[in-house]
């Protein structure tokens, strides 16, 4: 079911708080929910991202991982049309993005929901009131359509018995959930996170992990999420893209990253410079590629705040990209 066109139904969405519903397999003979060619993106001089291509297929969910500062979250902002590229091209449901009117991305956004880490809730606002603000905004839905919708929203978050309270008064994790349902608000077709499980403790992200995997096997949702914790990334991926000082290192199927991850460490003359940096990421090894590259920025450089040219380069990695 295509379900913009199903719109903001609420007997879909029961239908589907409920548990009902088989979620789309992803095909790979239907064209990418999302699209993106030979971004660059610059702030001044440095360049952020450098020519990523990705897509995603609807029903997936991708990880995107990489170090901090290596492009994750300007990636994210680049997809949803928050920021324009320097070049390249985003395209969402087969339509590019990136030299659209503000009132034909409006309407785009309408169909993808964003949970940031801070939750991003309203704190003079209850729960309700967060979940009901997109709903207010962006439908004609009468009153109590809309309670009924945020009620849904809720039970599908596990917050229904604490829709009144506000913000203050609930967990970090709690935060989470109910920024997710607000995300929710308009059935979106796509979600996108950016580390949704930083700062909870296991369970509580185990539960966030859960309740995403839930909502692509039961909505059917497209997801696409940033995170640093590994457990919850190979929990929910079916892809894993990695990125590497704006430039994507790995885009495959989870299962070779997990192979890459337990590959012996005997065996490490078996594996390019890339899959070395990258199992080292996955395990959250001390000691690799990527601790010697750190210690290769000279504390010459730092204080002059500009390359030292005798300085020994830390190893060149060279970008595998797998369509
Ligand atoms: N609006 C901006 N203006 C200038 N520089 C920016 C801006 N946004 C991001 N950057 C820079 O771009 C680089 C990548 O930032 P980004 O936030 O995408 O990294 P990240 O991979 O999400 O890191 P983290 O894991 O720490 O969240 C950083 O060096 C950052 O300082
Ligand atoms: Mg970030």
């Amino acid at each position: 079911m295509n379900q913009s066109e199903s719109g903001t139904d609420a007997s879909s969405l029961s239908r589907a708080a409920s548990g009902g519903g088989a979620a789309p397999a992803p095909a790979s003979d239907e064209p990418p929910i999302i699209a993106v060619d030979g971004l660059i993106k610059r702030f001044g001089d440095q360049v952020v991202l450098d020519g990523v291509d990705l897509s995603v297929n609807p029903g997936e969910t991708l990880v995107v991982m990489g170090g901090s500062g290596s492009g994750k979250s300007t990636l994210l902002r680049l997809i949803i049309g928050s920021l324009v590229p320097d070049a390249g091209d985003v395209r969402l449901f087969g339509r590019s993005i990136c030299h659209m009117d503000e009132e034909a991305l409006n309407e785009v956004r309408k169909r993808f929901g964003i949970l940031f880490q801070s939750g991003a809730l309203f704190n003079s606002m209850t729960l309700a009131e967060n979940v009901a603000l997109p709903l207010q905004e962006h439908t004609t839905l009468d009153h109590s359509t809309i309670d009924i919708m945020v009620t849904i929203k809720l039970e599908l978050v596990g917050l229904r018995e604490h829709a009144d309270k506000y913000p203050a008064q609930i967990s970090g994790g709690m935060k989470k959930r109910a920024g997710l349902a607000r995300a929710l608000a308009l059935d979106p077709q796509i979600l996108f996170y950016d580390e949704p499980s930083a700062g909870l403790d296991p369970v509580t992200s185990a539960q966030i992990d859960q309740l995403i995997a839930d909502l692509t096997n039961k909505l059917g949702v497209t997801s696409v999420v940033v995170t640093h914790e590994m457990d919850s990334a190979f929990r929910i991926a079916d892809r894993m893209i990695m990125l590497d000082r704006g430039r994507v290192l790995m885009i495959d199927e989870r299962q070779r990253f997990e192979r890459l991850r337990d590959h012996p460490g005997d065996r490490l003359s078996e594996l390019d410079d890339a899959s070395k940096l990258i199992r080292q990421f996955l395990r959250g090894d001390a000691e690799g590629p990527i601790t010697q590259r750190k210690s290769s920025t000279g504390y010459a450089e730092d204080l002059l705040g500009r390359p030292v040219t005798d300085r020994t380069e830390g190893p060149a990695v060279e970008a595998t990209r797998v369509a």
